[in-house]
């Protein structure tokens, strides 16, 4: 089966991106079964419960996951609650709203996603590695694939992660830093990996934001209020194969859709 995995969204550049792209993504792409970070669908920061079911109103997402930003519009603290659809980090304290895994059901079997968050210069969340052991004890049998979103900062972190989930989940895939990397693979034992699948958002910014607010906070060190770019936007994506049977991983590969340029555009 094929799943697909869409990283950050970044407002409504990113949101529009990924609603023009996941019915293609499901018929041209092969993608049975999609997921999409929007942890900053909310004007960069969050997501609001309207904005969440915007999304997910067709099916053509079947998970929406959440980061650090989790908590950035207020108002989705009850929706996490009610709509099993939208995922927070499984490693935040006993007693968050929502919940960090889940079991859904797809054309190929049931798929567990379960979203993660790293420790490495970020927030100190409870620790990943243990969580993920306590998650994998409590998954039910009979699974066709174990999705992994790994959100975090280092790529170390991320590396010594995937090295750490290796064979007993499908997929590890990073998300949070916006800049998609090149190091997909099938780690040894058959679970397919990618640092970080980078963001669906305005190209021409600062991982999503305008570089006119961003780039004088660098040089001055003053506070302004960061504001989603605007602009051609990019989407990024991992497709990853698993056989549901074995629960491996077959293949996995990068998209970006349209790719960045690496050349001045030419005349038509
Ligand atoms: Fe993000
Ligand atoms: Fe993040």
């Amino acid at each position: 089966m094929r799943i697909g995995m869409v990283g950050d969204l970044v407002g409504k550049p990113g949101r529009n991106a990924v609603l023009d792209w996941a019915p293609t993504l499901r018929s041209e792409y092969g993608v049975e079964f999609l997921i999409v970070d929007a942890e900053n669908a909310a004007g960069g920061v969050g997501i609001t419960p309207e904005l969440a079911m915007n999304l997910l109103r067709d099916g053509s997402i079947d998970v929406l996951t959440l980061g650090n930003h989790a908590w950035g519009k207020r108002e989705i603290l009850p929706y996490l609650d009610e709509e099993s659809r939208i995922l927070r980090p499984a490693n935040y304290p006993p007693g968050a709203p929502g919940r960090g895994w889940g079991v859904y059901g797809s054309s190929q079997g049931q798929v567990a996603v379960i979203v993660l968050q790293g420790r490495t210069f970020m927030e100190p969340v409870d620790d990943p590695f243990r969580a993920l052991d306590s998650i994998l004890e409590s998954l039910p049998g009979g699974l066709a694939a174990i999705f992994v979103e790994f959100h975090a900062e280092a790529t170390s972190e991320k590396q010594a992660f995937g090295m750490f989930a290796d064979g007993r989940v499908s997929a590890v895939v990073g998300t949070h830093t916006h800049v998609q990397t090149a190091d997909e693979r099938i780690l040894p034992r058959g679970t397919a990996y990618l640092t970080d699948v980078g963001m669906t958002g305005p190209i021409h910014s600062v991982i999503g934001m305008r570089v006119d607010v961003v780039l004088p906070r660098f040089q001055s060190l003053l506070p302004s209020r960061f504001e989603v770019a605007d602009g051609e936007a990019q989407l990024s994506a991992a497709l990853i194969d698993v056989d549901p049977h074995s629960r491996r991983a077959v293949q996995i590969e990068r998209l970006q859709i349209p790719p960045y340029r690496r050349t001045q555009p030419g005349p038509a």
